[in-house]
């Protein structure tokens, strides 16, 4: 690990570009009282090994966006808090519940057996024609297979073993399919990201799009690509946290009505945002600021 932190420089982008969305935000968020700053940017901070391994294309995980420290935290597995959370979903995984008398592994033996399900939700569920995420997928063996009680969203459980399910991909492209039977959740799911909302009036893209590598409050933000590294520890939770409740986060942020963690309309729009991610490695847990 030491060093590392040494040899990581800067990569050049977009500094200037979108300078006016910004200017316009901060115009809007001064109006609201929100303390917002749009400082010129130091872009993404990547060292050149963690490119090759972190962006693809154009696409770059908001892990280059973070510091070096911040990193260093997500890249070694005993400073990595999100470890904890995958652990306990090892000992959940055995773990006998509900009337049918099984466990996980019953089932599905090892939870390696399930590497290769995590990068292709959300999608399209033939039984009951709808789009369902792996929380949802998780859940649905819970209740249909072993005749257990749903875990809750954000639940200790429910985030465990969602770190789990992820953590058994880590490295995989992410790779949600968007044609066929899923495109109309998709299209739903990519107008929401365009919608302007909230006070502030403000949509996903404006952000995530027209500003990457802007300063925003103490935040630099990034393109908000994170179909591989949730659920995340966020050093301001002091915890793991979904997929969800950082969209509920973002919403609240230009002061626009939350949807509900499980909703269909956050379960569309994170199609949408792990398709931004397509090709994009599995990093779960992720470590974000
Ligand atoms: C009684 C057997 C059984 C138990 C117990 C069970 N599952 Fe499953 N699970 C299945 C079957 C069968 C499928 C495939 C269903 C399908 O293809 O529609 C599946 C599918 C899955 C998938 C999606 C795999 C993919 O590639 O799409 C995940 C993830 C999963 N299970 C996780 C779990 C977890 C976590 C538990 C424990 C909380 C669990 N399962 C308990 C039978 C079980
Ligand atoms: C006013 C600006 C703003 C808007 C609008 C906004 N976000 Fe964010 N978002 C942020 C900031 C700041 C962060 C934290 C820094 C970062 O990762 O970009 C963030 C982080 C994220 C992340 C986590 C990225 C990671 O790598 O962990 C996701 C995902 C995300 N936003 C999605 C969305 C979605 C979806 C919307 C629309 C519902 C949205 N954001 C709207 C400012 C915004």
């Amino acid at each position: 690990m030491g060093g590392v932190a040494g040899g990581r420089r800067a990569a050049g982008g977009s500094a200037v570009k979108g300078l006016l969305g910004i200017a316009g935000a901060v115009g809007m968020l001064a109006l609201a009282g929100g303390g917002w700053m749009a400082i010129n940017a130091n872009d993404a901070q990547a060292c050149e090994e963690c490119k090759g391994k972190y962006q693809v294309g154009d696409k770059k995980s908001g892990y280059l966006y973070s510091t070096p420290e911040t990193q260093a935290m997500q890249d070694d597995d005993f400073q990595n808090q999100g470890m904890l959370w995958v652990e306990r979903g090892r000992a959940l995984f055995t773990q006998v519940e509900g009337e049918a008398g099984k466990s996980c592994a019953s089932c599905h033996e090892k939870p390696e057996k399930l590497r290769g399900a995590y990068p292709v939700y959300p999608k399209y569920d033939e039984k009951t024609k709808q789009l369902i995420n792996i929380e949802q997928r998780i859940n649905r063996c819970r209740t249909e297979q072993m005749k257990a009680k749903p875990w809750k969203w954000e639940s200790d459980e429910l985030l465990s073993m969602t770190a789990l399910v992820g953590f058994v991909s880590r490295g995989m492209p992410v790779n949600v399919k968007v044609d066929g039977p899923a495109k109309p959740f998709f299209e739903k799911g990519k107008a929401f990201y365009f919608q302007r909302r909230g006070q502030l009036d403000m949509a996903c893209k404006n952000c995530h799009i027209d500003n990457p590598g802007k300063m925003i409050r103490a935040d630099l933000l990034s393109e908000g690509r994170a179909g591989g590294n949730f659920p995340v520890y966020r050093l301001k939770w002091q915890k793991l946290g979904s997929l969800h409740r950082r969209f509920r986060g973002c919403n609240k942020q230009v002061r626009a009505k939350p949807y509900k963690a499980g909703s269909p309309e956050y379960v569309n729009l994170e199609l949408y945002v792990k398709w931004r991610s397509n090709g994009l490695p599995v990093e779960v847990p992720g470590v974000r600021r």
